[in-house]
């Protein structure tokens, strides 16, 4: 049906929501981590464009922005990351003429606040004079798993009492208000694409519904030891993460780079986009990640390599597949969308820019940052214990087999932690979900 090669599931559902746009339903797409969500987001998107319906991508990180081709979530709204519970967007942070948009397309919803979606809701209501129609009229699909990683709640700044005091029985989008009003209509995607079938996919499986065996944990502790140096090492803790890459760099020794971001016109409103670093530290002998896609498609986003030379312009990058890339600074392209009367479309018009060289370094990053991304091997190091919900079954899920697996101490069953808020809301949807299904959602 198009350039994309849609499983059962995946093209059933696309159908299902293109045929709803109209008669407003909105959608929670719940899919285990590979089962192609952001694939699928990807060809609705496209295939929404070529029926006449105008789409756009929207993620909570700018990360996972770029896997959509689409907008953080903040920016597009023009919503202050600041402020608990979430305000309504303002008109002069806005990135988007919503007035012309027919349908929302949202990934990684597991890790989106309810007050946001509330915002969210709020701004659409009055930007499109729509006061009494929920998102405006706006038809919503959100996808992700709801046990991957949970929202942020800053307890030190007393955002979980700010929640509460705002009424939300917890941080979770499926409590957020505007569902009282306007139900969710809950799909899946089943199956899964990243990892081929057989002990390890099972053991997620089991790890993901808080199953987990003392088999399983024994198992992957056969994956303690030393891996292969440069392996990406990920980790519930930024200063774990940090900890390590300036470790890297200081032991491979040689002159360290410094490339500081470029910027131009607004792009502090628009929230900084965080596929960049303000200031990236690179040496040769770096282990280095790519943060954006590039055009002809020579890396992507989440590409692995090691730099063979660091320069004033630029880095020299060996991929880990053995070819060798000239990487400039490149300009990232911050975006206010304008609605064009001729093509009836929406036009995206620059309001600024950021130029930096789109490396980070790579010997360590949080699962966090990890989240969304795909790896060939990877060390998994809980150090003081994961800390929340869904940290273990996101990193383990990363890899595609346990043969790129390393762990860097045991992990033990404290580790491995599932949400069981989560786990009652989709149990309670369990009945709805059977009287909806339509022959591919299971
Ligand atoms: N229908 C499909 N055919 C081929 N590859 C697919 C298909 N759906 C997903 N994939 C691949 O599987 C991997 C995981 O997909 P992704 O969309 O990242 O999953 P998710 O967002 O659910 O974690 C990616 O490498 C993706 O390209
Ligand atoms: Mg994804």
């Amino acid at each position: 049906m198009n350039d994309y090669n849609l499983s059962h599931d995946q093209a059933g559902l696309i159908q299902e929501v293109l045929s709803e746009v109209g008669p407003v339903r909105n959608y929670l797409v719940q899919g285990r981590a590979g089962s192609g969500k952001t694939y699928t987001e990807n060809a609705l998107r496209e295939l929404a464009a070529r029926s006449g319906v105008t789409a756009l991508s929207v993620a909570p990180t700018g990360l996972a922005a770029s896997l959509v081709n689409g907008l953080t979530i903040h920016s597009a709204f023009g919503i202050q990351v600041k402020h608990t519970p979430a305000r309504t967007g303002s008109r002069a942070n806005r990135l988007v003429p919503w007035e012309h948009i027919d349908l929302l397309i949202v990934d990684e919803m597991s890790m989106i606040r309810a007050d946001l979606i509330d915002a969210m809701d709020k701004t659409l209501r009055a930007v499109r004079r729509k006061p009494g129609l929920p998102f405006g009229g706006v038809q919503v699909v959100l996808f992700g798993d709801l046990f991957q990683l949970p929202p942020v709640v800053n307890r030190k700044e007393g955002d979980h009492v700010a929640l509460a005091r705002a009424g939300y029985k917890d941080r979770w989008m499926f409590n957020a208000k505007v569902w009282q009003e306007s139900p969710l209509a809950l799909r899946s995607l089943v199956q899964v694409h990243r990892q081929e079938g057989g002990r390890f996919r099972d053991t997620l499986l089991r790890m993901r519904s808080g199953k987990t065996t003392p088999e399983d944990v024994a198992w992957l502790n056969e994956r303690v030891g030393e891996a292969p140096a440069g392996t990406v090492t990920i980790t519930p803790y930024r200063n774990r993460a940090a900890d390590l890459n300036i470790r890297g760099l200081s032991q491979i020794g040689g002159t360290v780079r410094e490339y500081h971001a470029r910027t131009w016109g607004d792009v502090e409103g628009a929230d900084f986009p965080d596929v960049f670093e303000r200031h990236l530290q690179l040496a040769a002998g770096a282990r280095v990640i790519f943060t954006t896609n590039h055009r002809e498609g020579l890396w992507q986003n989440g590409t692995l390599g090691t730099v063979t030379g660091a320069y004033d312009e630029g880095a020299e990058v060996r991929l880990d597949d053995g070819s060798v890339l000239w990487v400039e600074r490149q300009e990232f392209e911050v975006t206010k969308g304008v609605w064009d009367e001729k093509t009836s479309s929406v036009q995206p018009v620059q309001v600024g820019s950021v130029t930096q060289v789109p490396l980070r370094l790579a010997w360590a990053m949080t699962i966090h940052k990890a989240q969304g991304q795909t790896f060939e091997s990877a060390v998994i190091d809980f150090d003081r214990g994961a800390f929340d919900d869904g940290q273990a079954y996101v990193a383990f899920s990363r890899l595609r087999s346990e043969q790129g697996l390393y762990l860097a101490r045991p992990v033990t069953s404290r580790d491995i932690r599932h949400s069981e808020v989560a786990y009652d809301f989709l149990r309670g949807h369990n009945s709805a979900m059977a009287q909806a299904r339509r022959g591919w959602a299971a």
